[in-house]
């Protein structure tokens, strides 16, 4: 990229910049400039190969670079660009890595009169526990973020420069305006390493007296650990960024003021309610990082094995997130058994108690939920997150549209593209006011229209049990009669639950219709085991010679048990046995034993009651003799991936002839080769490529896996007590990784930086 990278100040950040830029090749020469006395330093920064030469003049050190890196404290930067004045040159692009960027663009105004055109400031979000050339590293800004903030008239040529650099430095780059740069680490910077030096200022006063420091421990430990940073530094970017510092300082008086009152007042359940948004949202914040830093869990399947033994995989998403809503919404407290302790479900869970419903658990998957009655919901205090979970955000769409509060529904980067439109439409019909994105996506805005909600009777244009749910949820807020008309049958959990929850609903034929005249009643649930989940394992069993599985207690609702529909006409042997009733839903054990398949056509009829089991369905057709064709699936495409495209694309990458059509696939069953295939994030496709490897004849590696963790967070372990060879980073024998793949991962406990500048 550069013949001569010229960084002045290869103490602190400067010299994991050289070094990085070695490893890359992003430079020819790389020079460092250092004052009189910073010259040992420099000797030292060469012997050990971070730069090829340094000088004390500037002159010397800027003569013929094409890039100059200012990499000083932020206190330091006006002298710099006084001393750089004289030598500054059109060519040469100019950048910094200072934490506060208003006060850089300030330093350039006073220096130069107006901010020069090649000057891009920016901001690497990476900071090291030491401070000197010897602890500098190669890797510091690999997965890190880096935020340029270019002015209106920054060089385009140069920022782009600038963000290539760092892009091939490992980071990842964002590019936004300088004063939300300043007011975003403010925030999430700046602010926590003053209350760490505010506490550990308090406390160390107190242990003069009282000797508590030996008597804390980790918690202590981890909150105070930027306490550690560099002093000076930190007076230094305060001070440069207390504008924006000051009203969160303020802010956050507030927040132990109401922290205070609730303890004074015992108010136990807004305490409760308080820690645990906080608690969510940093699992959010979490898994954020997870998404964007890494797509980190990657499964590794070795070739061949079968699945033998009994097991009862974990509770029915759709049932889990129902038992939830009404819960809440009954008069009395409900038991739930058998609740789906995954993110998707939980994402509902959070979202009730955020609106005021006391819910203790889960534990052991059992729920115990104080019910607030059909009116008695409050207005969350904040978004709600519902993370992966479309069932979540469609339902939820329309309980919230006919409520007396506003809402602002949110979900993760898969969800934000998932149409809304399909609900948000006829729910204006009935009344309601949702905004979403021009593109009709999430965020749903949603003002509440208590009162004002007319019930429509409504002609569903595809077959989606979350439009009808969502319709039949606003329905018992709505004036006169809410009919919804499905053009196929779609799980009819919604109705059953309500039911059992004594609310009146009505199904003739293809239609149900509901009113507003009902109360909802506390009732006990079981939640049976996911049939969607047991799918993984029927067609694993169906395809691996040798296999014989027994699932237990498996929840067979006819509009659910299309997989078993299928795998049957492909030759697959399922015995149901057990078969009963368990809180109005049907269960039973599913007995599976090997058998050869062959390929067949799908019954289009039972493409909406198997509409989440595709993609293992069509790891059943790549392993059948013959052709498999499905069609009329185009729902396929607006799932959590679009189904049809990221199926084909692995089953093609792992040598099978998959062809995608509009609306389905064609698939030519045969020998199942090794290779990399990507989930694209779909918790469904990462367990359908797993269990693919039962009859690869090469290892399989599946990328993006982490959302596993929505729908079937045991996966993992139960596919391999069960016979399959799998490793992944995350599963409790994570010590038989492929090397290299933990490395990715975004650990706590690694890289803590005393300096997250
Ligand atoms: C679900 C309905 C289905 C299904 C989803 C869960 C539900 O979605 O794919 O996983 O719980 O109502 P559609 O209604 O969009 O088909």
């Amino acid at each position: 990229m550069f013949d001569r990278l010229c960084i002045i100040g290869v103490g602190l950040i400067g010299g994991s910049i050289a070094r990085a830029a070695r490893k890359y090749g992003l430079s020819k020469n790389i020079i460092g400039y250092g004052r009189q006395q910073d010259q040992q330093n420099l000797e030292i920064a060469k012997r050990l190969g971070v730069i090829d030469e340094h000088y004390s003049e500037i002159e010397q050190a800027v003569q013929d670079a094409d890039c100059v890196v200012i990499a000083t404290p932020v206190a330091s930067t006006e002298s710099i660009f006084a001393l750089l004045k004289p030598y500054w040159a059109d060519q040469t692009i100019y950048t910094d890595v200072g934490s506060t960027k208003g006060s850089v663009v300030s330093a350039a105004l006073k220096v130069f009169g107006a901010v020069p055109d090649n000057l891009v400031p920016a901001h690497p979000i990476a900071g090291a526990e030491l401070s000197s050339v010897e602890a500098s590293v190669d890797d510091l800004f690999l997965n890190k973020r880096l935020i340029i903030t270019p002015l209106s008239h920054t060089r385009t040529e140069a920022l782009h420069k600038i963000q290539y650099f760092w892009e091939r430095c490992g980071s990842i780059v964002s590019v936004m305006d300088v004063k939300h740069h300043d007011a975003v680490l403010a925030a999430t910077s700046h602010l926590p390493h003053i209350l760490a030096f505010a506490l550990v200022d308090l406390l160390g006063h107190k242990d003069e007296q009282s000797e508590i420091f030996k008597y804390a421990a980790g918690g202590f430990r981890d909150f105070t650990r930027i306490a550690s940073s560099n002093p000076d530094m930190w007076r230094d970017i305060c001070s440069a960024n207390k504008n924006e510092i000051i009203p969160l300082l303020q802010q956050t008086r507030e927040q132990l003021d109401k922290i205070q009152r609730l303890l004074e007042n015992d108010d136990s359940q807004q305490l409760l309610t308080l820690f645990a948004y906080a608690n969510t949202a940093r699992q959010r914040f979490l898994n954020q990082f997870e998404g964007t830093m890494s797509k980190s869990i990657t499964f590794q399947v070795q070739p061949g094995g079968r699945l033998q033994g009994e097991a009862r995989v974990p509770g029915d998403k759709s049932m889990s997130h129902r038992s939830v809503m009404l819960g809440s919404l009954a008069e009395g407290i409900t038991h739930v058994k058998g609740f789906l302790e995954a993110e998707d479900a939980l994402a509902t869970l959070q979202a009730f108690r955020d609106m005021g419903v006391e819910i203790e658990g889960p534990d052991n998957g059992c729920l115990t939920i104080h019910g607030v009655g059909k009116h008695g919901l409050k207005a969350p205090e904040n978004e709600l997150f519902l993370g992966n979970s479309g069932t979540s955000m469609r339902l939820l769409s329309g309980l919230l549209a006919g409520q007396p509060f506003n809402t602002v529904l949110t979900g993760d980067k898969s969800l934000s593209s998932r149409p809304m439109k399909r609900v948000t439409e006829p729910l204006a019909l009935m009344g309601a006011d949702i905004k979403t994105t021009e593109k009709g996506t999430a965020p749903l805005h949603i003002t509440g229209k208590a009162g004002q909600l007319k019930g429509i009777d409504y002609v569903m244009p595809m077959a989606s049990a979350q439009v009808k749910s969502c319709l039949l949820l606003a329905g018992m807020y709505a004036e006169g009669e809410t009919s919804v008309t499905e053009p196929a049958p779609t799980r009819d959990h919604t109705e059953r639950m309500l039911s059992g929850f004594s609310y009146p609903v009505n199904r003739e034929g293809s239609k149900v219709t509901i009113t507003a005249k009902g109360k909802l009643k506390a009732a006990d649930i079981d939640v049976p085991s996911d049939i969607s989940s047991a799918a993984f394992f029927l067609v694993g069993a169906s395809i691996a010679p040798g296999s014989n599985l027994l699932l237990k207690h498996v929840g067979i609702n006819p509009t659910r048990t299309g997989v078993i529909d299928i795998l049957r006409l492909m030759g697959a042997n399922i015995e149901v046995l057990n078969e009963q009733i368990v809180g109005g839903e049907p269960v039973a054990d599913l007995h599976v034993v090997y058998s050869p398949l062959k390929g067949i056509d799908i019954p289009e009829h039972l493409v909406p009651l198997a509409i989440d089991e595709f993609p293992v369905l069509f790891i059943a057709a790549a392993c059948a003799q013959g052709q498999t064709r499905l069609s009329g699936a185009e729902e396929l495409r607006v799932k959590e991936s679009d189904r049809i495209q990221v199926m084909a694309d692995g089953l093609q990458a792992l040598g099978v002839d998959a062809q995608p059509t509009e609306d389905g696939m064609v698939i030519q069953g045969g020998p199942i080769g090794g290779g990399v295939v990507t989930s694209q994030g779909d918790h469904r496709i990462a367990m359908s490529f797993s269990i693919a490897g039962l009859r690869a004849n090469a290892p399989i590696t599946i990328l993006d896996c982490a959302n596993v963790n929505t729908s079937f967070p045991e996966f993992k372990d139960l596919v391999k007590r069960l016979g399959l060879a799998l490793v992944c980073d995350d599963c409790k024998d994570a010590g038989s990784t492929t090397p290299g793949i933990g490395e990715l991962l975004p650990r706590e406990t690694k890289g803590s930086s005393a300096e997250e500048s």
